[in-house]
C-alpha cells in the first residue's frame, strides 16, 4: 500500500495576520468602512459551524449541488474526460471529490487545504480504501497564488482535473474569480482533456438568498459573530458579543449576499496600541458571496481562457435553476 505524502507551503506569522486584520478594522476610507476577510471565519469552531450552514433547510447551495451530481453522474461521466491527477481545490473532508473515484480513475489525487493537518486524517483512510493511488495533502492559500509543488505531479503527466466544488468561487470578487480561473488554467497545464470542475451558485430571489444567509436557527448568525471571538484571540481586541449583530442582505446592484456585523450601540474597539470608535448601527463588512448567471460565468471562463462549458443545473429536480456544476475544457 502507498503512503500519502503531506506538504505545507502556507505559513503566516501571527504579527503579519495581527497587522491584516487591524488595517481592515481601520479601514474608513473603504465604502463599506471597516471590513476582516472572511478566511478569518474558519477557526475550528467556525468550520463546524460551516458543516452545520450546510445542513439547514435555508441553505440549498450543499444540497442542491450534490442533487447536480447525482441525476447527472452519466452525463458527466461522458463529458469529463479521464483524468490522470485530480486536484481538488475545495477539499475539506474530501468527500465530494472521493465520490468521483469511480467516474473518473485518477491515478492521483491532490487535496489542497490552508493546512495539510485538516487532512492528514482524511487522506490516511482514503489510501486504506485506495492503495495503489497516489495521495498528496498540500497546505496552501491559493486566494493568494496557485503555485502547485512538485509533488502535485508533473504538468505533462497527464490529464489535470480541477475541481472547486461548493461555490467558493463566490466569495471571491468578479475581479479576483478572474485571477484566480487564469491561474487554474495554467495549472491545467499542456496535455488535452484537462479543465476545471465548478460548482457556481445562481442569481435568484433575494427572499431565498437572504433566508439562506440568516436562518431561522441562527446558526448563520454563530457563525459570523464567532469571528468576533477570533478577533478578540488574533488581534487582542476587547469586542463583546452581545454588541453585535449578524445582519445579511442581498446586494442585487453587485449581485452578491453580504455578511456584516452591526454595532448594537455607540462604542469603541480598543486593543493593545489602537481603539476605532463605531457608531450604532455602523458595521464590520465580513464576507461576500457573489451569485452568476450561468451566462455570465460562462463568458467568465472565457475570459480566463477556458472553452466553452459544459453546463449542468438542478432544472430537472424540484430546486429548479439554482446551482449549476460546470465542466470547463483548458
Ligand atoms: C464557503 N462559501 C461558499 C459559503 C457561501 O455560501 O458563500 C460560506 C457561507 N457563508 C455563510 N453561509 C455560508
Amino acid at each position: 500500500m502507498k503512503t500519502p505524502v503531506f506538504v505545507q507551503l502556507h505559513h503566516d506569522s501571527a504579527e503579519h495576520i495581527r497587522q491584516e486584520l487591524i488595517q481592515g478594522l481601520t479601514a474608513n476610507a473603504q465604502p463599506g468602512g471597516a471590513t476582516v476577510s472572511p478566511k478569518f471565519l474558519y477557526d475550528a469552531l467556525g468550520s463546524r459551524l460551516f458543516e452545520a450552514i450546510t445542513e439547514l433547510p435555508e441553505y440549498y447551495p450543499t444540497r442542491t449541488e450534490a442533487a447536480i451530481f447525482k441525476a447527472h453522474a452519466q452525463a458527466m461521466a461522458r463529458s469529463v474526460p479521464p483524468a490522470a491527477t485530480l486536484i481538488d481545490l475545495g477539499a475539506g473532508n474530501c468527500g465530494k471529490a472521493a465520490a468521483l473515484f469511480g467516474v473518473l480513475a485518477p491515478r492521483r489525487y491532490v487535496a489542497i487545504d490552508i493546512s495539510v493537518d485538516f487532512l492528514r486524517g482524511t487522506l490516511d483512510v482514503l489510501q486504506r480504501q485506495h492503495p495503489a493511488m497516489d495521495l498528496v495533502g498540500i497546505g496552501l492559500d491559493f486566494s493568494q497564488a496557485l503555485d502547485l509543488p512538485p509533488e502535485a505531479g508533473e504538468p505533462g503527466s497527464g490529464p489535470r482535473l480541477l475541481f472547486y466544488p461548493g461555490s467558493s468561487i463566490g466569495n471571491f470578487t468578479p475581479a479576483q474569480a478572474l485571477v484566480f480561473l487564469r491561474q487554474v488554467r495554467a495549472a491545467c497545464g499542456p496535455v488535452a482533456g484537462s479543465g476545471l470542475l465548478i460548482g457556481v451558485d445562481l442569481v435568484k430571489d433575494a427572499a431565498e438568498l437572504e433566508a439562506a444567509y440568516d436562518d431561522a436557527l441562527g446558526v448563520t448568525a454563530a457563525f459570523n459573530r464567532n469571528l468576533i471571538y477570533n478577533l478578540n484571540r488574533l488581534v487582542g481586541t476587547d469586542m463583546r458579543l452581545a454588541d453585535w449583530a449578524h445582519l445579511a442582505l442581498f446586494n442585487r446592484l453587485e449581485s452578491r449576499i453580504e455578511m456584516h456585523l452591526v454595532a448594537q450601540r455607540d462604542l469603541s474597539v480598543q486593543w493593545p496600541g489602537g481603539q476605532r470608535a463605531f457608531s450604532r448601527g455602523e458595521r464590520i463588512h465580513t464576507e461576500n458571496s457573489y451569485k452568476w448567471t450561468v451566462a455570465g460565468f460562462s463568458q467568465l471562463l472565457r475570459e480566463a481562457g477556458f472553452a466553452e462549458p459544459q453546463v449542468w443545473t438542478d432544472a430537472l429536480t424540484a430546486d429548479a435553476g439554482r446551482f449549476a456544476v460546470m465542466w470547463a475544457g483548458a
